[in-house]
Order: structure tokens, then C-alpha cells, then sequence
């Protein structure tokens, strides 16, 4: 049986736990990343935990001509697409690259599925689609809101597309993956989030002011109308989501799926404040963080959190890890970088 998956992306974040699963379970990832957000080293840490090469190859998804050569050497039987850039800011300022990268490689993947007779792709999507729901939790059926940035548009537009196709060619099988907030690290620490510059998420702030990268943590808002007054979010364990894409790979490679176009929220089913973050990390890591409240973040939404039953009941898929285990090998990971310096 053919177990060859093309994994884009694969070196980065999510790309890289996502790997190690798949290898794990008998699957043969196959890596294509231009490393425009990653770096060659996460590829190494995966061949650690694995104890085995992966295949890997540095190309950009978005050229057709190079990705026809990949596909036809490889004769893959399933996709999961996570190329993408993903920072919300710079998508305000640069929608161009944005709507090319995002839409252009999906577009171009679908054709070369359909050249060369692949079926099955997972979709990168994320809770973003939702906004500001009007109801929590969100459940599949939570109607999307009006994108506010260039990337959550490219992640609608890429679901519509994905849909548009699965209607008009029933042959290929599509789920869509909304993650809600991916945190922490691989607890062997070989492998983790690898921001660059100043980050902009919540994590990789808090680990970098633990480590004296940063001088500050700046909590934004704690007047929202939530319990503590600071924001509410689903932080799901990069292990667990990486496990998620395990499980749609196999339902569709086994023909579980109810549909050709399916979509399921990832996360833990559990709202977290930032001040809840804050606080868990310090308790854990036995330390203390340097913060301070300030103003709200623009475009912040108030608090969103999964209603997880779909992908519970039908990907007999389950957020497994506690917020303690995986804010623990956040800062391992962080101390991980801090030692290769
Ligand atoms: P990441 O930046 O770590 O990984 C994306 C990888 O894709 C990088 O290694 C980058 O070099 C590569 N890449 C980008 N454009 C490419 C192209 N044209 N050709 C080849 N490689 C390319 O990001 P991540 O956090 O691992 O996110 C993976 C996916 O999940 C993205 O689609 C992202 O939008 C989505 N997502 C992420 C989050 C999150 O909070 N991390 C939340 C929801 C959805
Ligand atoms: N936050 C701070 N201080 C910081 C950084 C973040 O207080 O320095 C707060 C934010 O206000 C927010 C929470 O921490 O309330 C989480 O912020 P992140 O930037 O880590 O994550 P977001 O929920 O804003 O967005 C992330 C990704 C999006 C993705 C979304 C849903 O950046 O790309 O999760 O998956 F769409």
C-alpha cells in the first residue's frame, strides 16, 4: 500500500510535529518547504525522534513546473497542505504576497492532484474564519464572519476553493482542519515554534521574556467581558493537532469519509485567558514573568474556544495533553534554542 505523503510546509511549526506523527505511523512524509519560514535544523530534529531520514526537498510550492517533477517522481497518495505565510500584521501590509502564496499554492496543488490522480488532501485552515462568533462555542456550523485581514480571507477563500472543487470533482477527498491556537513544543524539545524577529503570538513572548530575550510582556486589554478582563482563546498542544492530521489522513485513506468536503474545529474544547496563560506558565516553569497590561491589540477578538464533538466523534480524535505538559516544553524548547546559541 502506498503510505507517501507530500507534507508542504513540513519544516515548519506544525509541519514539523506533524512528521514525526505521520512517520509514527507508518506513514512516509515527504517534505517540500522554500524554508521561506523555517529552517533546514527542524528537519534534523524530526530525523532524531524518528531515528530515520525523511525526505526532504527545498522547492516552492507555488512553481508549477517543479512541483510537476515532484509529483511525478513521488506517485503520492495523500496531501496535507500547510505552506502558507501566516502573520496576520504583515498580511495588512503585504496582501499581494499573501493572496499569491496562499491561494496560488493551493491552486496549483489541486491541479497537479487531479494530473497526476491524487486523492486526498488536508487543508491548513484555522478558527480565524469564525471572527467574533456570536455564540460559544463554535461548532462547525458557527457561520464564518467577514475576514478583517488578508490572511483570514486567504483561509476562507482557500476552504471555498476547496469546496468549489470537491463539488466539481468527485474523485478527490478534502478535509479542512480549523486549528484553534497551536502552543508548545515536542517533548523531546528537538523541535518547536521558530519565530523570527520579534514574535508576534502569545507563546513565544512569554518564553522569550522568561529567557531574558525580551524585557516585557505586554498582556493587551484586560477590560474585555470575559472573567479576568484579558482575552479568551483554545491553546491546543502542537502534538495533539499534529495527531488530528494523522487521523484525517486515515479516514480518508480508509474511505471514512461521510463527504468529499469535511471540515473539523481542532482544539481542546477549553477557553483559556491570556491571564490564565501567564500565570499556568509561571506556576509550571517555577519562575516568574516581567508583564504589564496595556492597551487592547487591534483586531483582537474578545474570546473564542471550540466546540470539539464533531472531531471527537467522527475523527476519534481528542486533545490529550494538559495546559501544565505543554507549557512545560514550551519553555524546554526555549531553553533548547537558548543552549544552541
Ligand atoms: P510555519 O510558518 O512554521 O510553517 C509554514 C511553512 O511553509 C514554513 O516552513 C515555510 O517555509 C513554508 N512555506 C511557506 N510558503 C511556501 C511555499 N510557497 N512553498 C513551500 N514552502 C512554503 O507555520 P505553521 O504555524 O506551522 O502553520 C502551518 C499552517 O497552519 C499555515 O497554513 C498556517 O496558516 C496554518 N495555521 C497556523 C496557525 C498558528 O497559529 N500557527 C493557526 C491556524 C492555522
Ligand atoms: N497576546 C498578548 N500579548 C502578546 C501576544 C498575544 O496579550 O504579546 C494575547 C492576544 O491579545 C490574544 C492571545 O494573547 O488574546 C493570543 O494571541 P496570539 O497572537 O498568540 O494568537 P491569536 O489568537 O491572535 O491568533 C493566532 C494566529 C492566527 C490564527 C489564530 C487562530 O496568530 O494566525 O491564532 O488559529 F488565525
Amino acid at each position: 500500500m502506498n503510505k507517501r505523503v507530500l507534507v508542504t510546509g513540513g519544516s515548519g511549526y506544525i509541519g514539523s510535529h506533524t512528521c514525526v506523527e505521520l512517520s509514527q505511523a507508518g506513514y512516509e512524509p515527504v517534505i517540500v518547504d522554500n524554508l521561506s519560514n523555517s529552517e533546514k535544523t527542524a528537519v534534523e530534529g524530526i530525523e532524531k525522534i524518528i531515528g530515520k531520514k525523511v525526505e526532504f526537498i527545498q522547492a516552492d510550492c507555488c512553481d508549477t513546473e517543479v512541483m510537476d517533477q515532484i509529483f511525478s517522481k513521488y506517485d503520492f497518495d495523500s496531501i496535507i497542505h500547510f505552506a502558507a505565510f501566516k502573520a496576520v500584521g504583515e498580511s495588512v501590509s503585504k496582501p499581494l504576497d499573501y493572496y499569491r502564496n496562499n491561494i496560488g499554492s493551493l491552486i496549483n496543488l489541486l491541479g497537479l492532484m487531479r494530473k497526476h490522480n491524487v486523492k486526498n488532501i488536508v487543508f491548513s485552515s484555522s478558527c480565524t474564519v469564525y471572527g467574533q462568533a456570536d455564540k460559544l462555542p463554535v461548532t462547525e456550523q458557527t457561520p464564518r464572519k467577514e475576514a478583517t485581514s488578508p490572511y483570514g480571507n486567504t483561509k476562507q477563500m482557500c476552504e471555498d476553493i476547496l469546496r468549489n472543487c470537491a463539488n466539481a470533482y468527485p474523485e478527490i477527498n478534502v478535509i479542512a482542519l480549523r486549528y484553534f491556537n497551536p502552543i508548545g513544543a515536542h517533548p523531546s524539545a528537538l523541535i518547536g515554534e521558530l519565530p523570527r524577529g520579534v514574535p508576534n503570538n502569545l507563546i513565544p513572548f512569554v518564553t522569550q521574556t522568561a529567557a531574558g530575550i525580551r524585557p516585557m510582556l505586554s498582556i493587551f486589554g484586560d477590560d474585555y467581558n470575559t472573567p479576568d478582563g484579558s482575552c479568551i482563546r483554545d491553546y491546543i498542544d502542537v502534538t495533539d493537532l499534529a495527531k488530528a492530521h494523522v487521523c484525517a489522513v486515515n479516514r480518508m485513506v480508509e474511505g471514512r469519509s461521510k463527504a468529499n468536503y469535511e471540515i473539523f474545529n481542532v482544539g481542546t474544547g477549553r477557553g483559556v485567558s491570556t491571564l490564565e496563560i501567564v500565570r499556568t506558565f509561571e506556576d509550571v516553569n517555577n519562575l516568574k514573568l516581567n508583564y504589564k497590561i496595556t492597551g487592547r491589540r487591534e483586531g483582537d477578538i474578545e474570546a473564542v474556544w471550540a466546540d470539539t464533538t464533531y472531531a471527537n466523534n467522527e475523527l476519534g480524535w481528542k486533545a490529550e495533553k494538559s495546559l501544565d505538559e505543554t507549557l512545560r516544553s514550551a519553555w524546554r524548547w526555549q531553553q533548547y534554542l537558548d543552549s544552541k546559541k
